[in-house]
């Protein structure tokens, strides 16, 4: 007899169920779609010559340490590099000790809440906030509370508000999470005087802040905003940083800057998840810095994922109905649409799928359930010709909906091409 192994999955297991749009999103391989779905770096910005030099010196002067388990700290002197660029970038500056090497920030996100959260715990974030938080959070068997957000992130009355309503059900959250520069999925970035009030907030109130920033160096225009490390004179900012934006995701790299009684708690945790975070890809890194690549880098990726913002933005606003709200984000890689209330972005993916044309619905970032009518749309991956021709099959679907819901006729529509 067979073994019926849903029998033996554990109360989180139970709990953890795959998304209403991953079906929906199988269909992304055929040739013709063009998606908008994915948060992927586009592979034109992997400095593929730099690293295939990169390698080859790793291979020939520290094999023996490159392919060896490593410190489940991470490599001494990367840590110590990204130690002292945090000072000299981020006006942030940090002690080894400070530093944890992981496997990307959605690792650092997991050994955090591993560490930090009991069911039933209650954690903040945005509503809306990024979907691999919401999913290590509900892992966890935390309480999430969204407090609404606006262009400029969260609403700091909106914080207030939620804490004195958490005060009267005798709940005290742990922490605070936050997407603060060109948020996924909204694009949206948290203002200064946002980022002090609710830094003091945390304060007062003895919450911990964790700071997930993996496109604050992907800014296209205007003022920079330093992340809220900066901010924090008390180590009460935990800082996520990943390699995955700014270099490439393969390398599966990223880092913790914390508090380190909180940093050698993660170590005994991450010693059960994975021994150490990729050797071989620290050492890589760390030669990317060490020649100071990384940032003339980071100009080239720049460069061209504000121009393919620009030509998403301008093929929106060519096509898309009037009654399509989207924003005009200064970084990132992400681009926010609101839609007219009677439109589910759900329906419309199904419709849109059909014409080979994929975004990322709004509603499984939303902390309540809310959020409809909104979609996020990736602008770095498609190439530039696939981006004018998937916004306008996009806009194509939306005004065929719009004109059929206005029809008060919601059957199915075919050939509108
Ligand atoms: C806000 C946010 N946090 C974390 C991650 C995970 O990134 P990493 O590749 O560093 O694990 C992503 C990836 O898109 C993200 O958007």
């Amino acid at each position: 007899m067979t073994l019926d192994t849903s029998r033996l999955f554990s109360v989180v297991a139970q709990g953890l169920r795959a998304s209403e749009i991953r079906e929906l999103l199988k269909l992304l391989d055929r040739p013709q779609m063009i998606s908008f779905a994915g948060g992927l770096p586009n592979p034109a910005a992997f400095p593929v010559d730099e690293l295939r030099e990169v390698v080859a010196h790793v291979m020939t002067d520290h094999a023996s340490n490159a392919l060896q388990y490593g410190p489940t700290e991470g490599h001494y002197r990367l840590r110590n590099a990204i130690a002292q660029g945090m000072g000299e970038h981020y006006g942030a500056p940090q002690q080894v000790d400070n530093i944890l090497i992981t496997a990307g920030s959605q690792e650092a996100l997991h050994i955090l809440v591993t560490i930090l959260i009991d069911p039933g715990d209650t954690v903040i974030t945005s509503n809306p906030t990024y979907l691999g938080a919401l999913l290590a959070f509900r892992a966890a068997l935390a309480r999430v509370e969204g407090v609404a957000s606006d262009s400029e992130g969260m609403l700091v009355d909106g914080l207030e508000d939620a804490l004195r309503d958490l005060d009267r059900q005798g709940r005290c959250p742990k922490l605070i999470y936050l997407v603060p520069t060109f948020q996924n999925p909204t694009g949206a970035t948290l203002s200064q005087e946002r980022r002090q009030r609710i830094y003091e907030i945390a304060c007062r109130r003895g919450m911990l802040i964790v700071e997930d920033d993996p496109y604050g160096l992907l800014r296209y225009e205007g003022d920079g905003i330093p992340p809220m490390k900066s901010l924090d004179q008390e180590q009460r900012v935990a800082y996520l940083g990943t390699f995955s934006k700014i270099l490439a995701p393969g390398f599966r790299l990223g880092w913790l800057a914390a508090d380190s009684n909180l940093i050698r708690k993660a170590v005994v945790a991450k010693q059960a998840y994975d021994i150490c975070a990729n050797t071989f890809g620290q050492y890589c890194i760390f030669e990317i810095l060490r020649k100071n690549a990384l940032f003339p880098h980071i100009e080239v990726i720049k460069n061209l994922y504000r121009h393919k913002r620009d030509v998403m933005l301008a093929a929106l606003e060519k096509h898309f109905p009037k009654q399509a709200r989207f924003n005009r984000p200064e970084g990132g890689l992400f681009l926010w649409v609101e839609l007219p209330p009677e439109v589910d972005s759900l329906q419309l993916l199904s419709k849109a799928i059909e014409h080979d044309v994929a975004y990322v619905t709004g509603k499984p970032f939303y902390t309540d359930g809310s959020g409809h009518n909104t979609l996020r749309l990736n602008f770095s991956y498609a190439d530039d010709d696939q981006i004018v021709e998937g916004i306008a099959r996009l806009a194509r679907v939306i005004d065929l909906e719009l004109a059929v819901l206005k029809s008060g006729d919601r059957a199915d529509h075919v050939g509108i091409f």
